[in-house]
């Protein structure tokens, strides 16, 4: 029997708690959203976020812009880092391409970074500090401890190596004992090494592309990929129908890691709100 790891229904239980802990704080965390230009993903995206937080008693702005100048975008973010009543920023990815991302992403104040992109994060979740995890990593992780708590000595296998999701998703799952391979677009061999994964992370962005003669009987399978076929559906970048029986759990798209980020967001916000105000509920 295959566990179907449901994402939304994990979102969901995660915003009820997230929800009854906001209301024993003095006052709502804040969160503030930055959004740049005309990406029709990225706006449903913060719509999105933007729900989630005000659901949750999370008060949230949301700063939209067609277009602003570095300097300007800078100036916004050292703002937000001096205002005390906010307690995390959010700058959504991509920026248009004028803008330089690492620059900005740096200038975030690193106790509001609730993205957890700063490198002063990134540095302490390699060295294992305690420091905000990027939404994405950290909604897998919540996932794959659905079907199993206990993955010391499990083979991880992670297809991407993005700063957003695969690195740090191999670095919690190192950190989790697993023994831990990175895949990516130039890598060779890639159904072979997936053989061997009783763990395998899709963050590819092409659809459909792991199929099941890729996957270890039983393995668990998370599908962070988010693509839509030609007839305009969305799915990710397993082949969710063809593997289903040769995995012992796995993630649908959608309903699957996507709202997981949402619900870590937020999680991440009041994280951000407790660390600052130093109250332990
Ligand atoms: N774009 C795609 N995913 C993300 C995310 O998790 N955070 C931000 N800020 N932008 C994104």
């Amino acid at each position: 029997m295959t566990l179907l790891l449901n994402g939304f229904e994990l979102a969901k239980q995660c915003r009820e708690q997230l929800a009854e802990k906001i209301k024993t704080l003095p006052r709502a965390p804040k969160l503030a959203v930055v959004l740049v230009g005309n990406d029709p993903a990225s706006a449903v995206y913060v719509k999105n976020k933007e729900k989630a937080a005000a659901e949750v008693g999370i008060q949230s702005v949301v700063y939209r812009f067609d277009t602003i100048s570095q300097k300007e975008l800078l100036s916004l973010i050292s703002d937000l880092n001096n205002d005390t009543e906010v307690d995390g920023i959010l700058v959504q990815l991509p920026l248009p391409d004028d803008l330089n991302e690492k620059e900005i992403l740096q200038a975030i104040d690193p106790a509001k970074d609730v993205d957890g992109f700063h490198p002063l994060n990134l540095g302490k979740l390699m060295i294992g500090e305690p420091a905000p995890v990027a939404c994405t990593p950290k909604g897998c992780l919540k996932l794959i401890r659905l079907a199993k708590q206990n993955l010391t000595g499990l083979n991880a296998l992670v297809i991407g190596r993005s700063v957003i999701v695969g690195k740090p998703i191999a670095q919690l799952l190192l950190k989790e004992n697993c023994t831990v391979t990175i895949a990516h677009s130039k890598t060779e061999n890639l159904p072979e090494l997936c053989r061997h994964a009783d763990i395998l992370v899709a963050a590819i962005g092409k659809p459909k592309t792991v199929n099941a003669d890729w996957i270890k009987k039983g393995a668990i399978v998370i599908d962070v990929g988010i693509n839509r076929t030609e007839d305009g559906k969305l799915c990710g970048d397993v082949d969710f129908e063809n593997c289903f029986d040769q995995c012992s759990a796995i993630t649908p798209v959608p309903k699957g890691v996507g709202p997981m980020t949402i619900a870590m967001l937020l999680e991440n916000t009041v994280e951000a709100f407790l660390k600052k105000t130093n109250i332990r509920p």
